[in-house]
């Protein structure tokens, strides 16, 4: 396993729709080793391809607190959803900031696992929010766009404080 470099807001990749994964081989593997390691060492709760460079349909979840317990993505798509949550959202391409998005409360996803095999996964609250917020990296949508509105300076020192 390896760590990759986390591409950062203002590159052009993260603006591009990913390519479907059509090859379950070691490849894929290797990628998908390598984000869950580079998502655990950076705190993150998911990590998609694009932020890796690569702009396949791939993404990682972790939002387990002892951070061991890896969704693996594979051509995930959203098949149902209710509620909304309202509440504050970053990402590991944009260090330092913070946005306030409305989500769905519930996600229900349909996905392939690394081998190809047909997954069905659901959650509610942070975990709802992370595959909304991982699923709009494959179609090249940063969470900037779909804010409410940004946190200001004063407001992230304030939750920083507490
Ligand atoms: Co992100």
């Amino acid at each position: 396993m390896a760590i990759r470099n986390i591409v950062k807001d203002g590159d052009d990749i993260l603006t591009k729709k990913c390519r479907p994964v059509v090859k379950f081989d070691q490849k894929l593997h290797t990628l998908l080793d390598d984000m869950a390691e580079t998502m655990h060492r950076a705190n993150g709760v998911g990590l998609a391809a694009p932020q890796v460079g690569i702009l396949r349909r791939v993404v990682v979840i972790d939002i387990s607190p002892e951070q061991n317990q890896v969704l693996e993505l594979v051509n995930p798509q959203i098949i149902a959803f209710s509620g909304e949550q309202e509440g504050n959202e970053g990402c590991l391409s944009f260090p330092g900031q913070w946005g306030i998005v409305k989500r769905p409360n519930y996600v229900k996803v349909r996905a392939q696992d690394r081998f190809g095999e047909e997954i069905e996964v659901e959650g509610k609250e942070l975990l709802a929010r992370a595959f909304c917020h991982e699923i709009d990296h494959l179609n090249g949508i940063v969470f900037k766009e779909v804010a409410e509105r940004m946190l200001t300076r004063r407001e992230i020192d304030s939750m920083n404080a507490s």
